[in-house]
């Protein structure tokens, strides 16, 4: 059943959705990589509802998104960087696409948006429908994934209506994510570039756009200041999840769901409550599309376990694994 406040993109509910932004309302919206939940970026008190709305720490700062990369200086700082300036006009081919960039906060942005730091996280979506949005308000739209806080981000208009309803006025479905896992977050600074997050756009197109080293973050230190919002608990089921062949699945007992990238041998089946196929053809981009709604079915049938196989860490593979290490890593 769809909810109330799933409305279709059409050019009038977008209008629409535009103009509840500018009361300071909140709105669900579709993006490339997962739905945003959307406010004006410029409106501290309309971004206040976002955290009060999805249960998220003061202390993790959002994402702002814009409709082009020509709107950039209303949100980074004016006296940014010359060398910074130049990496980021590289950078801009990846847009509009699944890439953050963290850069130095424009005084224009307020203080909530960015938890208090002096850096402030823009991206450009490649969405049609959040594009035609951001136009129609003609402020850039602050947007954390519309999922309650630490749960497993949503991919459709109906996820967002499952954690959120109640706090949006409106949810614009846009159809299923095409991309299906966050974007790619990624730290500019005069001496290093360092991914804080792994997404659509690699660590090795990034590097070979830059001709230069583009870090990782050490798992480590996704505690610390650098990556505020990147504590290991993020995308987690209730559920609790272990990977397949890992030491903990030894010990998975009860009513166990199983997520396989391709399909697995029948004797496989058989030993399952439930298997999820997240591809067919065992094609990584086509897991990555249906990694978060499959996890939130598996979710949905009181499962004591749910085990999840491994995929190469290439491409976007190395973004569905670190979902999976989170998702597995959670203390229960
Ligand atoms: O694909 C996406 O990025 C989606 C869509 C809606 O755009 N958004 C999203 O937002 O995933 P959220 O809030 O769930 O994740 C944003 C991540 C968090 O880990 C946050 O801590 C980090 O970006 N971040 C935001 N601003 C930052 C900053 N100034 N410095 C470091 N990390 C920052
Ligand atoms: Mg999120």
């Amino acid at each position: 059943m769809t909810h109330a406040k799933i409305v279709p993109a059409t050019r009038s509910w977008i209008r629409n959705a535009a103009a509840l932004l500018k009361q300071g309302e909140l709105v669900g919206v579709p993006t490339e990589t997962v739905y945003g939940l959307a406010a004006n970026a410029f409106d501290a008190q309309a971004v206040q509802r976002i955290f009060l709305a999805k249960g998220r720490p003061a202390s993790n700062p959002l994402i702002v998104h814009l409709a082009s990369d020509n709107d950039l200086n209303q949100v980074i700082a004016h006296d940014t960087d010359a060398i910074v300036r130049e990496r980021v006009q590289q950078l801009s081919v990846f847009w509009p696409g699944p890439l953050t960039l963290v850069l130095p906060r424009g005084a224009a942005v307020p203080n909530i948006v960015t938890a208090g730091r002096d850096t402030v996280a823009v991206r450009v979506p490649a969405h049609p429908v959040m594009r035609e949005l951001i136009d129609a308000c003609g402020f850039p739209l602050a947007a954390p994934s519309a999922n309650r806080s630490e749960y497993v981000s949503p991919t459709t208009a109906e996820h967002v209506a499952e954690g959120l309803a109640e706090q949006v006025s409106l949810i614009l479905d846009g159809g299923p994510c095409a991309w299906g896992l966050e974007s790619t977050v990624l730290l500019v600074t005069p001496d290093a570039n360092v991914i804080l997050r792994h997404g659509g756009v690699t660590q090795q197109e990034l590097q070979q756009c830059l001709g230069m080293n583009v870090r990782e973050v050490e798992l480590a230190a996704t505690m610390q200041p650098l990556a505020p919002g990147m504590s290991r608990v993020h995308y987690s089921p209730r559920t609790r999840v272990a990977f397949a062949d890992g030491p903990e699945a030894v010990g998975a007992t009860g009513r166990i769901g199983y997520v396989a990238f391709s399909p697995p041998p029948e004797a496989v089946r058989g030993r399952y409550e439930r298997v999820e196929v997240l591809s067919e053809s065992g094609n990584l981009g086509e897991a990555a599309r249906n990694l978060f709604a499959c996890l939130r079915q598996l979710d949905k049938l009181g499962l004591d376990w749910i085990l999840v196989e491994q995929c190469p860490e290439t491409g976007i593979g190395k973004a569905i694994m670190d979902r999976l290490r989170r998702a597995a890593s959670r203390v229960q």
